[in-house]
C-alpha cells in the first residue's frame, strides 16, 4: 500500500552569516532524513532542542524547500511541484503549531479561523459550512457558542483545540503536530493529548507527533523516530524502543523519563551526557554522537554509520559498536550515576 508519508534522503542546509563581514556558514539543519508513515499510523519525532525536528515538519509542509530530498505524500513527490501544484495537495496535509497564541489570527473569530480551510477549498456552501464548524467544535471538546469568541478570549488549552479544528477541518490524511502541548500548561496538556489520539483514532488520519515530552510521544505513537544533529539516529515500533533503546544517545534520553512507580523510578540510573548537542555548523566527523558518547572508539571519528537493521528491519539504528540483537548494550557498564535530586 502507497504510504501517505514517505520522506527520502531529505537535507536541508540553511545558509547563515558568520561574525562580521560577509562570511557565511551551512548549518546543516536535517542531512539526510529518510521516514515513512502509512496510514492511520503516528509517528513520534524527538530529540534535543536543534536536532531538526520543525525543518523536517516544515519540509514536509512545503513552508521550506528542501536543499535535497524527495518528500512523497500519498505517492506525488511535492518538492517537485510549483504552488499552484501543492495547492491541490494541500488539503492532504495539516500542522498544529506548537504556540496556539501566535498561530491563531487574532483579528478573526475561532468559528472563522475553523472555517478557513473549507472557504479556502472551497469546500460546501456557507450553511453547510457553518454546520461542519459546529460539529468540528465540539469534536474538539469546544461549545460550539465560542465559534463568536476571538483567541485572546480563550485559555492556552482552547486555543489548541481550535488549532485541531482548523487543522482537522477539511480531514487532512496527514497531521503533523509539531510540540502541540508544550507551550501549554501542565494541567492541560494531557487532555489536549487524549483528545488528539481519540481524534485519530477515530478519523483515522495518519500523525507526524513531534515532541519534546517522551511520555506523550510513547502514548501517541505507533512508530518512534530518534534525530540527532540532524539525522535519525534510531528507529522502530513504540514498545520495542522503550524496552530495548539500542542507541547510546536513545538510551540516554529514555532515562530521563520518570516512571510512574517511586521504588522503580529510585532504582533507575540517569544517563547523563556530557556537554551540549555540537553546532550543525561543524558536526564532528565520522558518527556524530561520538562527542558525548560514553562507548565512542576511534573508529567513530572515521566513517559514519548509517541506520541499518538491529533486530530485523523494525528496528534500525545508527552506530558502529551496536552487536546483534539481544547483546546487552555496552553503554550500561559505563554509566555515570546521576546524582540524587
Ligand atoms: N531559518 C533558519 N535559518 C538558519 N538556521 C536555522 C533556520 N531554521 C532552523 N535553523 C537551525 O537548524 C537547526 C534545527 O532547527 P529546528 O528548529 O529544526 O530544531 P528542532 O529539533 O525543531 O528544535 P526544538 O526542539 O527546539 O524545536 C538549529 O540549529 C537551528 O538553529
Ligand atoms: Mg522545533
Amino acid at each position: 500500500m502507497t504510504p501517505v508519508l514517505e520522506v527520502t534522503d531529505l537535507v536541508k542546509h540553511f545558509r547563515v552569516r558568520s561574525g562580521l563581514g560577509d562570511s557565511t556558514a551551512v548549518v546543516r539543519a536535517v542531512d539526510g532524513v529518510s521516514l515513512r508513515i502509512d496510514r492511520g499510523e503516528v509517528l513520534g519525532l524527538v530529540g534535543e532542542s536543534g536536532s531538526g525536528k520543525s525543518t523536517v515538519a516544515k519540509c514536509i509542509m512545503r513552508l521550506i524547500e528542501p536543499t535535497s530530498g524527495t518528500v512523497r505524500l500519498n505517492g506525488t513527490d511535492i518538492t517537485g511541484l510549483s504552488r499552484r501544484q501543492f495547492r491541490a495537495l494541500r488539503r492532504e496535509v495539516h500542522m498544529v503549531f506548537q504556540d496556539p497564541y501566535s498561530s491563531l489570527n487574532p483579528r478573526m473569530t475561532c468559528g472563522q479561523i475553523a472555517e478557513e480551510p473549507l472557504r479556502h477549498h472551497r469546500i460546501g456552501r456557507r450553511v453547510a459550512r457553518s454546520e461542519r464548524v459546529g460539529d468540528l467544535f465540539e469534536k474538539v471538546g469546544l461549545n460550539p457558542q465560542m465559534r463568536a469568541r476571538y483567541p485572546h478570549e480563550l485559555s492556552g488549552g482552547q486555543r489548541q483545540r481550535v488549532g485541531l479544528a482548523r487543522a482537522l477541518a477539511v480531514e487532512p490524511s496527514l497531521l503533523i503536530a509539531d510540540e502541540p502541548i508544550s507551550a501549554l500548561d501542565v494541567s492541560v496538556q494531557a487532555s489536549i493529548v487524549n483528545l488528539l489520539l481519540e481524534l485519530q483514532q477515530d478519523m483515522g488520519f495518519s500523525c507526524l507527533f513531534v515532541a519534546h515530552d517522551l511520555a506523550a510521544v510513547e502514548f501517541v505513537s505507533d512508530r518512534i523516530a530518534v534525530m540527532y544533529l540532524g539525522k535519525i539516529v534510531e528507529t522502530t515500533d513504540r514498545q520495542r524502543l522503550f524496552a530495548e533503546p539500542r542507541m547510546p544517545y536513545t538510551q540516554a534520553l529514555l532515562s530521563a523519563v520518570p516512571v510512574p512507580d517511586p521504588v522503580e523510578q529510585r532504582q533507575r540510573e540517569r544517563i547523563l551526557l556530557p556537554g551540549e548537542m555540537p553546532s550543525p555548523i561543524n558536526p564532528p566527523s565520522g558518527c556524530s554522537f561520538r562527542t558525548r558518547c560514553p562507548i565512542a572508539e576511534p573508529q567513530c571519528a572515521e566513517a559514519e554509520p548509517l541506520l541499518a537493521e538491529v533486530d530485523g528491519d523494525a528496528h534500525l539504528a545508527a552506530c558502529h559498536l551496536i552487536g546483534p540483537a539481544g547483546e546487552a548494550p555496552k553503554i550500561r557498564s559505563t554509566v555515570e550515576r546521576a546524582p540524587p535530586p
